[in-house]
């Protein structure tokens, strides 16, 4: 059966766009932190709707499950194959067309495979925007950042990934295609069915393109990074740049010593600005047309030193200056992974908890596991800390043996005061059965209903997402 299944692919698709052999395999099926593995037959990519719609359809006739993987950056397992399942890895690759730009609409309309960098390129061409920013733009993808609803460090401004989307093409687990590329705005006609599909990490079916939302663009930038006393401070600081910035504020992240501590331990040219070290910073963008953005961030600033909820502040003199703040910022996750074994809590919290959040359960963790370090940063904006861990001395085998514990008590402390066990990252497979515990029975009801309704069979992305 598999044999026929492959040869069927390769008919409908081309022998070049069927990978069957291990070396081909590798790279799609372990997630970008390496943690995360399993196994699949092959992985097919097809060049276009068509095709995807056919790819879907023969493994549907098979009984044969499809895993969709765009750029292979997410976080929680959501593109990687769970090898308790017979299955085809559906790469979007080779989807990277621009379809269109409207200029009267403000819309630009994408193949799913287009890499976020590329479609950030495409709207400057225009003189336009798009807005969503994060550390894998080189190589996440519109289908992947769709169906995760990706966040970043823009959130605060313009919104997630959801908030930017108009319409979407999906081919639908028995493989037919959904037409819902509209540039609407205005279209209430019943279910808003992208919604479903947006966040849904491929379980309900496969976004083949979609239509985005286009803004104006803002080329001025001004940007600084704050040395913070703690993040009370950080909480403080949000309606002060607010109220000073005037609708600019772009992004405010926080970074504590221990995450800067690996950026400049692991990455290669990274510098500490600061001549000694603090235990938290800010890094603050503001973003205008034709507004005198470094003024307004100065004024901001003032205000902030002369109230003490800022310690030191250097602020980005150029385009480089700023390059480099931002890669202190943005390499986080990739000092981390070559640090050596962590683990990665991605929660959000109602933004005034945040810092009684940090203070208590910094000691519940120690009980667990003395030592371990707290790798803590994210979109204040957002109420998103990235609460992650990194071995203590004792060691990765340590911070392996009590990763469910230590798991367990950042969790229950963030549903405790009202947060989400996922913010931006998804559930994956990392978080299905964590969910199960933190949502009320009547959610995962929804839930289950839906992804029933949809895919009956179970065969999109199975092992994802539906606890
Ligand atoms: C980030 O904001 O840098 C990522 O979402 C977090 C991560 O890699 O854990
Ligand atoms: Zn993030």
């Amino acid at each position: 059966m598999t044999r026929s299944l492959l040869h069927q692919l390769a008919a409908a698709l081309g022998d070049g766009a069927v990978l069957t052999e291990p070396d081909d395999l590798a790279s799609y099926v372990t997630d970008w932190t390496g943690a995360i593995s399993g196994t699949t037959m092959a992985v097919v990519r097809p060049a276009d709707t068509a095709g995807v719609a056919a790819a879907v359809r023969l493994c549907a006739e098979s009984g044969v499950a499809v895993v969709p993987q765009g750029g292979n950056t997410g976080l929680a397992g959501g593109a990687t194959p769970d090898a308790a399942y017979e299955n085809v890895v559906l790469s979007l690759s080779r989807m990277r067309r621009v379809r269109d730009v409207d200029a009267v609409a403000d819309t630009i309309t994408v193949d799913a495979g287009v890499v976020l960098a590329d479609l950030q390129d495409a709207a400057h061409a225009a003189n336009r925007l798009f807005p969503l920013s994060l550390g894998s733009e080189g190589s996440c993808t519109v289908g992947g950042i769709v169906s995760t609803n990706a966040g970043g460090t823009s959130v605060l401004r313009y919104g997630m990934m959801r908030d930017l989307v108009l319409g979407l093409e999906v081919v639908l687990p028995d493989g037919r295609v959904w037409d819902g590329l509209r540039p609407l705005r205005k279209d209430n006609t019943g279910y808003d069915l992208k919604q479903l599909f947006i966040g849904a990490e491929g379980t309900l079916g496969v976004v083949t393109a979609a239509v985005l939302r286009l803004l104006p663009d803002v080329p001025r930038r001004a940007t600084a990074l704050l040395a913070l006393p703690d993040v009370g401070c950080a909480v403080a600081m949000l309606p002060l740049l607010r109220t000073h910035t005037g609708g600019l504020l772009t992004a405010w992240e926080l970074i504590n010593r221990e995450a800067l501590g690996l950026v400049l331990t692991h990455l290669p040219g990274a510098r500490d600005p600061f001549g000694t070290p603090h235990a938290w910073y800010g890094l603050v963008e503001l973003a205008g047309g034709s507004e005198d953005v470094e003024g307004l961030l100065e004024s901001a600033l003032e205000a902030a030193v002369e109230r003490e909820l800022v310690v030191d502040a250097v602020v980005a003199g150029s385009r480089t200056q700023r390059a480099a703040l931002w890669a202190l910022r943005e390499g986080i996750s990739e000092a981390q992974r070559i640090g050596g074994a962590s683990i990665k809590h991605d929660v959000t919290l109602p933004i005034a908890e945040l810092a009684e959040f940090v203070a208590e359960i910094g000691d519940l963790l120690d009980e667990v596991l003395p030592g371990v370090r707290r790798v803590t940063y994210g979109h204040v904006g957002d109420g998103n800390l990235h609460y992650n861990l990194s071995a203590p001395p004792s060691g990765d085998a340590a911070l392996r043996a009590s990763a469910p514990d230590l798991t367990r008590r950042v969790y229950d402390a963030v549903a405790g005061r009202g947060g989400s066990i996922s913010a931006e990252h998804g559930l994956g497979s990392l978080k299905r059965e964590a969910a199960a515990s933190y949502k009320s029975d009547v959610e995962i009801d929804l839930m289950r209903s839906v992804k029933q309704a949809l895919d009956p069979r179970g065969l999109m992305n199975p092992g994802k997402v539906v606890p």
